[in-house]
């Protein structure tokens, strides 16, 4: 059974061409003019892109007393219906601090659920004998990234001793270690005063994580990770200060990855001091939405190379649960949704701004997140031989984001109101069509898979390479030239 992409452009992030895409059965089989299959699908007018990657959601994610409200079947849906084909979901232990324990309750609780395609991440949450030797047992279950808090003190943060235990055990696997950049004791702190000052409001949420505290924690994060001689991934960067930590790092040859999001690109700071509180509440989510200035500065990264991924950090928690911090805003449930709205969002702000040309598109939305999560080509390319996620991306579909046609479980969104001018016309996820534009039928939950991500990424190995040639090494002299002592 074959199926053929018929008179679309096909665009990745390096060109675009006029050509018919052939699949057979899971994965692309051939590239070029005039091919025919059993079945053909109609990409006139469109683009024929790679499926996007969010590397970043939280689905049923147990947080701050409640647990996010996306499930992995609403979460994968929605993915599709926006063309995500794949994300890459974050893992947190459990009561009992296991890593493996906390990856099988996440496969019992995502496998007959999705739709799409998943990866994960694991957090590391504190640090001890059984933390490190688990980390090798979740490589080899297929998760090669770890993601450490610097913020949420007494809770998910980790001290910057046990991140420097965790990014050498990192660099001997192989992994890629990740970090949420803030400083968590300054924002424990910031977050007491404003409160006794009677800030007890979202606007205190902006207030008490100041730009300055995320850039203070990028830096460390790379000194660190400098230090223990490995790659390093900074989460949802949302500021010029970040973005000028990872910039210098890379300037000075440093591995260094910062991953934007589609709500930071696009969402200001202006929104926490909206007179309706739920209105606020609804976005209230760390790092917090920032100033323009601090846009411009992601876009620019973009455009330069220095910020290579945008994300969403999808963790959907419904208006009744951000209701959990009605009188003190540090209870409000941390999150924002975006998952199904990344792509559009960027195509419209982005694409049609001409502030990203359509390969930069491409390539922030899923080729590089699969280059540095190890996964190229299989997922984020239109190559022969890789896995047939592949969207029929249709720059003339226009629709108004509402929660009234939104497929999220969430009584909100917090681009309702948008107009966005282009969308998934279908979405392919090996081979099979889980989406087509105006028809809204949901494919058979459980359908999707667990990627297995590989340890040992090119930069990590070139790296390590490096680090070992440059190390402190004994100096070998002869002892008839060493003065004797007196
Ligand atoms: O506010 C956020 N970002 N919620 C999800 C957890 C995290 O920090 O990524
Ligand atoms: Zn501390
Ligand atoms: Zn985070
Ligand atoms: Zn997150």
């Amino acid at each position: 059974m074959t199926k053929v992409i018929k008179n679309g452009t096909v665009l990745t992030a390096d060109r675009q061409w006029t050509a018919d895409v052939l699949i057979e059965g899971e994965t692309i089989k051939q590239i070029g003019e005039n091919l025919s299959g059993d079945e053909v699908i109609d990409a006139e007018g469109a683009y024929v892109i790679p499926g996007g990657i969010d590397p970043h959601t939280h689905l049923e994610m147990p947080f701050m007393g409640t647990t996010a409200a996306e499930t992995f079947e609403s979460g994968t849906w929605a993915a599709a219906t926006g063309g995500t084909t794949m994300l890459v979901d974050f893992c947190l232990p459990g009561e009992d601090g296991s890593i493996k324990n906390a990856i099988n309750e996440w496969h019992r609780k995502s496998a007959p659920q999705i739709c799409s395609d998943i990866g994960y991440h694991m957090a590391i949450t504190g640090w001890n004998e059984s933390v490190f030797a688990e980390m090798k047992d979740a490589v080899e279950m297929g998760v090669n990234s770890f993601k450490h808090f610097m913020a949420y003190k007494g809770a998910l943060m980790i001290e910057d001793d046990e991140m420097f235990a965790s990014f050498k055990r990192c660099r001997e696997l192989g992994a890629l270690p990740m970090v949420h950049a803030e400083n968590g004791d300054l924002v424990a702190d910031m977050q007491a005063e404003m409160l006794a000052k009677g800030i007890t409001g979202p606007e205190g949420h902006a207030y008490s994580r100041p730009p300055e505290f995320e850039g203070e924690a990028a830096n460390r994060a790379i000194t660190i990770a400098d230090a223990a001689g490995t790659p390093l991934y900074i989460v949802h960067v949302s500021c010029e200060q970040a973005h000028e930590a990872i910039r210098r790092a890379r300037q000075k040859g440093m591995r260094v990855y910062g991953e934007p999001l589609i709500q930071f690109l696009t969402l200001d700071e202006s929104e926490y001091f909206h007179t309706d509180w739920e209105h606020a509440a609804r976005r209230v989510m760390s790092p917090p939405f920032r100033s323009k200035d601090h846009q411009d500065s992601l876009w620019a990264g973009l455009q330069a190379g220095s910020l290579q991924v945008v994300a969403t950090d999808h963790a959907a928690f419904t208006t009744e649960q951000k209701r959990m911090g009605i009188d003190n805003f540090t209870l409000i449930p941390n999150g924002s949704n975006g998952l199904e709205e990344r792509l559009a969002v960027l195509w419209t702000k982005g694409v049609e701004t001409g502030r990203l040309t359509p390969e930069e598109f491409v390539a922030v939305t899923s080729t590089n997140v699969a280059k540095i999560l190890n996964i190229y080509p299989q997922k984020g390319a239109i190559v022969e031989g890789a896995d047939a996620d592949i969207v029929v991306w249709d720059p003339k579909i226009s629709k108004t984001i509402s929660p009234a046609n939104h497929h999220s479980v969430l009584d909100y969104n917090v681009f309702e109101g948008w107009e966005v001018t282009a969308q998934a016309r279908h979405t392919l996820s090996r081979g099979e069509v889980i989406w087509s534009w105006g028809q809204n039928s949901q494919p058979q939950p459980g359908r999707g898979r667990f990627v297995k991500r590989p340890p040992f990424a090119s930069a990590s190995k070139a790296l390590s390479q490096w680090k070992e040639l440059t190390a402190p090494k004994q100096i070998q002299r002869d002892p008839m030239n060493i003065p004797a002592g007196i």
